[in-house]
Formats: structure tokens, sequence, C-alpha cells
């Protein structure tokens, strides 16, 4: 069976869901997306990913076409025509097609709306065994990376650039210290067994994956420090990770060919994990 996808208020098949080369998503990459896991066909931290989608367009002043209600109706529906199981749903708003290519907002135009669902085990995932390994790459991006914008250039060329070097994930340095993974949020146990995380800014994504693990790690008595590491502390930590809503944590077990510890996933990396998960299942809606 095709896959179906939703384009503005319509559930077509992929092959036939098209938006105009006018569009400002592909013109300017004037848009916003959001990526939500599914396990056992619920959504994960939707409401998290939903207000960040708010937030998000906020920030560039672009109207949603749809309350956030009806787009998490449109969510559910598309992975249930699509009998999605585990995988992740891929929604993206742009302020839509005008009738020309100017850069300032065009007005009456309605922004775009799209969806699709893409298939995969996360739970289940090999790397999540064996852990990654990363590379590092200077941080070229914009100055707001707080906002989930659709222009993702330097992360294809830092995420391309670990692809060849047969790596999972780039890490992105800047002034010195990591800021996050192309597509990730990054995380350090150091020997003291303190995790160590970015502090949300401009210069990172707020990560809802994030957000979920530091707030399971408190509960847990565990300490957490929200600041920015080098790539040597990294070097010299206990465990290192990445969160995200396509991998929840996943170990790291190199840096630039350097192994972190022992070169295998760490037990607190496996526990978070773990518990992870269970905050998924339990929380899935
Ligand atoms: N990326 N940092 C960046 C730059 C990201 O692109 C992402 C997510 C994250 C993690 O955020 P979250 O935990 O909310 O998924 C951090 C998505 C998965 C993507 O681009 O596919």
């Amino acid at each position: 069976m095709d896959q179906i996808a939703y384009v503005n208020g319509s559930f077509v098949p992929m092959t036939e869901a098209k938006v105009s080369i006018l569009d400002r998503g592909f013109l300017f990459a004037d848009g916003i997306y959001e990526v939500a896991a599914v396990l056992d066909g619920k959504l994960i931290d939707n409401a998290s990913h939903l207000a960040r989608l708010l937030r998000s367009v906020g920030e560039i002043a672009l109207a949603l076409p749809e309350t956030i209600d009806r787009i998490q109706e449109i969510q559910k529906e598309l992975i249930a025509r699509n009998n999605l199981v585990n995988g992740m749903v891929y929604l993206e708003v742009t302020r839509g097609a005008d009738t020309g290519r100017d850069f300032a907002f065009p007005k009456g135009v309605k922004p775009t709306l799209i969806m699709f669902t893409s298939v995969k085990d996360i739970v289940n995932a090999p790397s999540a065994k064996t852990g990654i390994g990363v590379i590092t790459v200077p941080d070229i991006r914009w100055a707001r990376r707080d906002i989930k914008s659709v222009a993702l250039l330097a992360q294809v060329l830092a995420k391309q650039a670990a692809a060849e070097a047969g790596a999972g994930e780039a890490w992105m340095i800047e002034g010195g210290m990591v800021t996050e993974g192309g597509s990730s949020s990054a995380f350090i146990l150091t020997q003291d067994d303190v995790l160590v995380t970015r502090q949300n800014s401009s210069a990172i994504l707020p990560g809802c994956t994030r957000k979920a693990v530091v707030a399971l790690a408190e509960e847990r008595q565990l300490r957490v420090e929200e600041r920015p590491f080098t790539v040597e502390e990294a070097l010299a930590a206990k465990e290192a990770f990445i969160t995200s809503a396509s991998l929840f944590v996943q170990a790291v077990v190199t840096i630039d060919g350097k192994t972190v510890a022992n070169g295998k996933p760490g037990p607190m990396t496996d526990r978070l994990r773990e518990i992870y998960i269970d905050f998924a299942r339990a929380t899935a809606q």
C-alpha cells in the first residue's frame, strides 16, 4: 500500500503529495519543522514537540494554519492511515506559496502544512547496543538555533562529513565548546558522575528528549550541570551520549576516532535509555 501523506487539508498518496515551486519553504527555507517519535502506534512526548512548534513559529511570526489540537489530530490520523507502529511523524509548516519571489512576508497567503510518517524501530536500533562514533566540525549555523527552522544546510554538510567518515553523528564546535549534534543534543558523564549538557540558549535547539532526560535524571538524584563542555572533557569522561526524538538516548563511543572510556556504551547511558523508554511508553498518547 502506498504511504499516505498530509498536505494542506488532504490525506493523499505520497506520490501525489506536492507543494508549489513558489512555496517559501522551498525558496527561502522560510518554515519550521518538528519530528515526534511513535512507539506502538502512539506519539511520544508530543506535547513538548507541539509547544516547541508554537514557540518556533512565534519567533518568526508565522501563523499556524490549524490549531495545535487539530495538528495533533492530523498526526494521529496519519499514524492510523499508515498503520504506523514504530517510527516518526514529520511535520512542516511554511509561510506558503505567493505568486512570485519576494523576500518580505506575503499578504493573504495561507501557510503550508505537510506531514508524513517514516518507519523506524527506535527501541531495537542495533546502534543502541554498539554505540556510535561522532566526528567534530565547526558550527557554521546561524545565530538562532533555538528556532527549529528547516534551514538545515549546515547540518546536512556536517552529517554528510560524518557519514563519509563512517560516523553516526557530527558534534558541532563553537568557541572551543561543543554546541550539539547535527540532529541531536550532546551529553557527557564526568568521572565524578555529573551529567553535563549545554544550557539552552540561542546557541542550540532546546531538545525535547534532552529536557525529559534531564528531568528524569534529576528525579533520580543524579547531579546535572547545564554548561558547555569541550571535546577534551568528553574524551576524558566516563560516558558520552546523544539524545533526540529519532534515537532517544544513544551512546557515543568514539570522537574523531578516539575512544571514550572503553569504547562501549556505558552503564549510565544504558540506564538512562531504559528510563527514557519507560517514560515514553508510560506517557505515550
Ligand atoms: N532533530 N539538536 C538539533 C540540532 C536537532 O535537529 C535535534 C532534533 C535535536 C534533538 O531534539 P529532540 O530531542 O527534540 O528531537 C537537537 C530531529 C530529530 C531531526 O532533525 O530529525
